[in-house]
């Protein structure tokens, strides 16, 4: 046949908050094949609640994968040179499964939803010096809806069915890694009930320094072990994929942080920040866990082997950034798409005094304020819906900027340059801005996918196809676009100190 011979491939099933996606790359020069991309509902049944059906999550990722290999297929290139699979997910999105049945025993409760505000108040409340961060110095997190281990407490507590599958012992608890897993090779005729390190680190239950399960934790929050997955490290293999049964490849998993690995962050010091639903910006710290004084999380990078040591990071984590797009084309209807939303900015070219703090969900890293609410302020009669599209925008970059602010601050070592990826590094409004408004240079990648990268090539080393030393020079595509800031220090200083106004206002908004 006339089949283009390229030698071993790696794909990267990435499963984020708004879409699915999965992705395949030449193991040898990281290039981006083909790829297919399907959205995902959310629903929100009630004020701050976040939910998405388990099974449509599951079927966008066959839908995605058989799309992908059609295109491939039409390509001539040969879908049996897939040689592993790597999954990297959506994180502290918690599920609860029957292990007979194979059934979702409620929806998964998304990581933004705040439902468990009040147990988090009462839990704060409850601790000596009502601190937030006591738990911090064995889990590197403080304690915030966003985490897995409150939810979970909610759908033992809430959800009969749960109950019930938890005391006759047939409840599996997961992240969306772990549900994808089990279901991939093989559900309840012997899946594997797995998770990484870095997705157990942000359950509140996993314990960052003997990278274990913390019986402390567990019972702090009177969860039993025994519906944990096992932890693995990010780069081994996990399985054989049994379904669909066009694969037979082996898969391997971890999250988010791929991308500092698909950025090639693998020094100290180095860091990114992926714009997805969410921003999360991470720096490498080596082999240390460093706590933070400025309101960070101390996270698991990576492991990449079963015998490698672990390497940690430092990460801000705001909430809402693509998000607030969505929220705007959603709920609002003053878009269409992204790309209006660009266009609509880019027209006017300023916010016109308008700020807009999207705390649809509290406001995460650095202030973890679940009670923190949405707010656009500095509206005038002359105010439009293109002067709201530009706030929206300044709204990703000012999160950003907090973020950065409080790193450099942990550091004492200031970042000077930021590289950048994810869906909404398209957007060229947008990255300018975020020069403009950090006052260093932004660094995109041509090939934005850097956390699926990450993946498939952690899949890819573990199978011994994709090699880790995988150096700038060795791909054949690592160009790169800078943008410089443009506007002067002074400017930015000036919009950045309005916006910390805004800020405050939204975190005290109720008082
Ligand atoms: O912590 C949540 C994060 O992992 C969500 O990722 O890709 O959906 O923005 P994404």
């Amino acid at each position: 046949s006339n089949r283009i011979m390229l030698g071993p491939l790696v794909a990267a099933i990435d499963q984020g908050t708004s879409s699915t996606r999965f992705l395949v790359f030449n193991a040898k020069t990281a290039e981006l094949l083909s790829h297919h991309q399907v959205e995902i509902q959310q629903s929100f049944p009630k004020e701050g609640w976040v939910e998405e059906d388990p099974k449509e999550i599951l079927q966008s990722v066959y839908e995605c994968m058989d799309r992908t290999c059609e295109k491939l297929t039409q390509l001539n290139i040969d879908i049996s040179n897939i040689k592993a699979i790597g999954v990297t997910n959506q994180r502290e999105t918690t599920l609860v499964w029957d292990k007979e049945t194979g059934e979702p025993l409620y929806n998964a409760i998304v990581w933004l939803d705040l439902r468990t505000q009040s147990t988090v108040e009462r839990l704060i409340n409850k601790t000596p010096g009502r601190n937030k961060n006591h738990l911090k110095h064995k889990t590197g997190l403080p304690i915030s809806t966003y985490f897995s281990a409150v939810k979970l407490r909610w759908l033992m507590d809430n959800v009969e069915d749960v109950h019930k599958a938890v005391l006759s012992h047939r409840a599996m608890f997961g992240t969306v890694d772990s549900w994808l897993i089990w279901c991939l090779t093989g559900g309840k005729k012997g899946g594997v009930h797995c998770t990484d390190v870095t997705n157990a680190s942000r359950t509140m239950l996993f314990n960052i320094h003997t990278m274990d399960w913390d019986p402390d934790l567990c019972n702090y929050f009177d969860i039993p072990m025994e519906i944990l997955p096992k932890v693995r490290s990010s780069s081994e293999i996990y399985g054989l994929m049994v379904s669909p049964d066009l694969f037979f490849r082996k898969i391997t998993c971890w999250d988010q942080s791929a991308a500092l690995v698909g950025q090639m962050c693998f020094q100290d010091g180095q860091a990114k920040n992926t714009y997805g639903t969410g921003c999360f910006l991470l720096r490498n710290t080596g082999s240390k866990p460093v706590m933070s004084d400025h309101g960070l999380l101390t996270t698991v990078a990576y492991k990449l082997g079963r015998d490698k040591p672990a390497c940690y990071a430092l990460e801000g984590s705001v909430a809402i950034a693509g998000a607030v797009v969505r929220w705007l084309k959603d709920n609002l209807g003053i878009i269409q798409t992204s790309t209006e939303l660009e266009k609509l900015a880019a027209g006017v070219g300023t916010s016109y005094g308008c700020y807009f703090v999207p705390a649809f969900s509290g406001l995460y890293a650095p202030y973890w304020e679940p009670s923190a609410r949405g707010i656009i302020c500095g509206l005038t009669q002359f105010t439009n819906k293109s002067h709201l599209a530009f706030a929206a925008l300044e709204a990703v970059c000012f999160q950003t900027r907090e973020i950065l602010d409080a790193m450099n601050q942990d550091s004492g070592i200031p970042l000077n340059q930021l590289q950048v990826d994810g869906g909404m590094t398209s957007n060229r409004l947008l990255m300018q801005l975020q020069a403009d408004i950090l006052c260093i240079p932004v660094v995109k990648p041509s090939m934005p996918e850097t956390t699926a990268l990450g993946a498939a090539m952690a899949a890819g080393a573990a199978e011994g196809v994709s090699v880790w030393s995988l150096s700038p020079e060795d791909l054949t595509e690592v160009t790169s676009e800078k943008f410089e800031p443009q506007i002067n220090p002074e400017e930015s200083e000036f919009r950045y100190a309005r916006w910390k106004k805004a800020v405050q206002r939204a975190m005290n908004w109720e008082t």
